[in-house]
Order: C-alpha cells, then sequence, then structure tokens
C-alpha cells in the first residue's frame, strides 16, 4: 500500500496539525510505503519572503523527525525537490473543471478572509492532486479540511484515467474522525490563520499562557459539570492522557467543586509530558542540521525514481514525446 501526505510550512506547527495529521499519518506509515513531503511550492500561496519560507521549511523538518518520522522507512522530501510535480500540475490543469475549483472549500475561505486570489491559490488543488498522482499515493492521511481536495483529486483523476487510459490510482482520505478537527483555544477550528494555536514546540511559558486561556461555558467551580462533549479542555486532554486519567478528570468534574482552571492545569502538565521526548529530540536534530539535508536529499531522489516512472507514462498517455 502506497501512503502519502504532505504539510505547508506556512507556520509553526500545532498540535491540531499533530492529532489531525502528524500521528495518523505516522501511524499509517508503519503498515505501507510512506511518502510524505514539505509542501513548499503550496506555501508561496501564502508566503512571500524567501527567508521565512526557507525557515520554515526547516523547521517543519525537524518537526516531522522530531516527532517520530522514521527516514529510514518513509521516503521524506521537499516538494520542490521534485519539481516534475509542477509539469504534471500543469497536464492535469488541463482535464480540471474550472467550476470544481471555484467551489474548493479552502480557496471560497480564503477570499471570504479578504484575501486577493492569484492563479495559484486557485489551482492549488490541481497541485496537490499530481502530489498524490505522481506517487500514485492510495491512501492520504489528512485533517478533515483536506478531504475535499482529496475528492477532487479523485475526480481528476478520474477524468485523465477516462480520457487517456488508467494511468493513475485513485485515491482515499484517510481521516481519524475522533481528532479531524481539533478546535483551537477560541473553541473554533485550531488554525494557524485563527491565531488560536497551541504550538507543539513552542515555549512552555507561552503554551501555558494559551491552555489557561481556552474558552469553556461559565459554570462557577462548584458546579457538576457533565455533557462535557464540546469543552475544549476535555477534547485535548483525551488526547493526551490515559483512559484512567481521562475518567478521573471527569469524575473531578462531575462531582463539583473543581473548576475548569484546575482542569486546564491538569492539561497542561500532561501535555507538556506527551510532548516532552519529542521536544528534546528536536533539540538534537536542530544541532544537526547536515543529517536532516542528507535525509532530505535521500528522500528526494527515491520519490524523484517514482515521479518519473509515472512522468513517463502520463507523456505517453497524452501524446507528448
Ligand atoms: P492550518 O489550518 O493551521 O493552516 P494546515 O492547513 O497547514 O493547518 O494543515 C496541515 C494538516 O493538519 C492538514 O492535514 C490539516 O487537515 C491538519 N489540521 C490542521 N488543523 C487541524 C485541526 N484543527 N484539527 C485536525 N487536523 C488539522
Ligand atoms: N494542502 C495540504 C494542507 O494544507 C498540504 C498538502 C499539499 C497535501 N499536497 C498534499 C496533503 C498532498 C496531502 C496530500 O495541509
Amino acid at each position: 500500500m502506497r501512503i502519502l501526505s504532505g504539510i505547508q510550512p506556512s507556520g509553526k506547527l500545532h498540535i491540531g496539525n499533530y492529532f489531525g495529521m502528524m500521528l495518523p499519518a505516522l501511524e499509517l506509515a508503519q503498515k505501507g510505503e510512506a511518502f510524505y513531503f514539505i509542501a513548499d511550492y503550496h506555501a508561496l500561496t501564502s508566503i512571500t519572503d524567501p527567508n521565512e519560507l526557507r525557515a520554515n521549511s526547516q523547521d517543519v523538518a525537524l518537526d516531522f523527525l522530531a516527532c517520530g518520522l522514521d527516514p529510514s522507512k518513509t521516503v521524506f522530501y521537499r516538494q520542490s525537490d521534485v519539481p516534475q510535480v509542477t509539469e504534471l500540475t500543469w497536464i492535469l490543469a488541463n482535464v480540471t473543471p474550472v467550476p470544481m475549483l471555484e467551489n474548493a472549500h479552502s480557496y471560497k475561505d480564503k477570499i471570504a478572509q479578504g484575501l486577493k486570489p492569484n492563479a495559484g491559490l486557485f489551482t492549488y488543488p490541481v497541485l496537490m492532486s499530481a502530489d498524490i498522482l505522481i506517487v500514485q499515493g492510495e491512501k492520504v492521511p489528512v485533517g478533515k479540511d483536506q478531504k475535499q481536495h482529496v475528492e477532487m483529486t479523485r475526480d481528476i483523476a478520474g477524468v485523465f484515467n477516462r480520457q487517456f487510459g488508467e494511468v493513475f490510482t485513485i485515491p482515499d482520505a484517510v481521516i481519524k474522525p475522533e481528532v479531524a478537527t481539533l478546535p483551537g483555544i477560541d473553541g473554533r477550528k485550531m488554525s494557524k490563520s485563527y491565531g488560536n494555536i497551541v504550538e507543539i514546540f513552542g515555549d512552555e511559558k507561552t503554551a501555558r499562557k494559551k491552555i489557561m486561556s481556552i474558552v469553556t461555558d461559565s459554570q462557577a467551580v462548584e458546579a457538576p459539570k457533565v455533557d462535557l462533549d464540546k469543552n475544549v479542555p476535555l477534547q485535548m486532554y483525551k488526547l493526551v492522557a490515559t483512559p484512567e486519567k481521562v475518567a478521573e478528570l471527569q469524575g473531578k468534574l462531575a462531582a463539583g467543586g473543581y473548576g475548569y482552571g484546575e482542569a486546564k492545569k491538569e492539561l497542561f502538565a500532561v501535555l507538556m509530558d506527551y510532548f516532552a521526548p519529542m521536544r528534546k529530540k528536536r533539540e538534537e536534530l536542530a544541532k544537526n542540521l547536515d543529517y536532516v539535508n542528507e535525509v532530505l536529499r535521500k528522500g528526494a531522489d527515491r520519490a524523484n525514481a517514482v515521479a518519473s516512472q509515472t512522468m513517463t507514462k502520463v507523456r505517453k498517455a497524452v501524446g507528448l514525446r
């Protein structure tokens, strides 16, 4: 089974990225041949400062490796080291209906936020389709917000295959229902663009402040607290604490006399413990950037080999030399 996913180097990674995409991707990588990459071409749709893009790309590489990506089992690379994806993007653009792109949620959201769209942003899903199809990805672990993009990839691959012959494998999104959308500290989806994130590798003091400011309902400390399906601290706690600890916390909240402030302190402590080994590993990796660059270089070689095979088929199918 071939697995593929990517993450944009468009800012600091947060625990929504980790539980929604990275952890499921790392788990799935145990079950097949995984290709994970840093989507730096995609990040050009939002980042205009070259130094920022370079720094973010390196950060994502360190983050993913620190979180447990095993480069001896997973092909890990920078998207821009596989420039064939841009050639495939062009070819796929010719079987992509414009109304489909106009209907993309993420595109519509960005326009609604007041962003002036360029053609890169508009054709973003075509580039993403090329990422997936160029390695013939079968499973694509992502958060829920990327589901529509994978569906578009299925449609684009289907049109191509009907028009030019069966070249592409049709991929499936893999979405973990319990963390499909992790809320941020304001209760909306946790997202870099909303400023409501808890970083994985940020400093402790800021993380503490963020956790303590998570919005909750305003029940008094004394009140017994049940029906906490929408309670953000508890949702986060369930991701990092053992089932026994979760049951214990729920018991304390239900008994009354235990406020959300206490629950948040407990969440902060467990969250820090959970990420401590990864934070330590990241510090070590940051001292050894030659190793990180070598991992990405080797990943690029392996991804290039697969991409070239696909492109030979694609070029032949459409009538290019
Ligand atoms: P952001 O919304 O912060 O810009 P990205 O769009 O770069 O995050 O997302 C990178 C990956 O992390 C995607 O697979 C996305 O679905 C996943 N992801 C992002 N935010 C969340 C969240 N709050 N809950 C679950 N998964 C998320
Ligand atoms: N669009 C994805 C995001 O913002 C990143 C991405 C680019 C991706 N290409 C991909 C994810 C291919 C999965 C497969 O998170």
